[in-house]
């Protein structure tokens, strides 16, 4: 079956629940993220349709929000704290040691499909900054080697 036939009972079923809901676009988008970790090309067509929009004003929406995806996550996301307590711990080399170890940018995905990368703006850590959340873990106290250790982890991590 076709992806885009695949999610359309989910993204029907979210549409019915959601478009009467004033300003209805950003729960639905947050909801098909929810449901499906990512927002189909599929539910593009569907939710313009569904709240007389045009394409173009759904995929404005969904471009300026960067936690809003357009393609299937990674198998692990790591959110590396950026705000002023981790930054001032350390916190740029640290995301400057994650782009030269995966060769990806800030909001990049491995094209294996191992990790992303997000940024993030304070976990609540900050008593104990550097820190990042893994796969909503959070860690704290960041070295660069516990940091390549748990990217490392990652990468070795197959799917199943
Ligand atoms: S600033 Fe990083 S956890 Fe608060």
């Amino acid at each position: 079956m076709p992806d885009e036939l695949l999610h359309l009972p989910v993204i029907q079923s979210i549409l019915a629940r959601e478009k009467a809901t004033p300003g209805a676009l950003l729960p639905i988008l947050h909801a098909l993220q929810d449901a499906l970790g990512f927002i189909p090309e599929a539910a593009v067509d569907e939710i313009a349709h569904a709240l007389n929009l045009s394409l173009a004003e759904v995929r404005g929406v969904i471009s300026f929000y960067h936690d809003f995806r357009t393609t299937p996550p990674a198998r692990h996301t790591l959110r590396l704290c950026r705000a002023e307590s981790c930054q001032s711990r350390g916190s740029e080399a640290l995301a400057a040691q994650l782009r030269e170890q995966l060769a990806l940018d800030d909001h990049g995905t491995s094209a294996d499909g191992a990790i992303s990368l997000r940024p993030v703006y304070c976990l609540g850590a900050c008593a104990c900054s550097p820190a990042l959340q893994l796969d909503g873990q959070v860690h704290a106290r960041l070295t660069p080697e516990r940091l390549r250790a748990l990217v490392n982890g990652c990468l070795e991590d197959q799917p199943c």
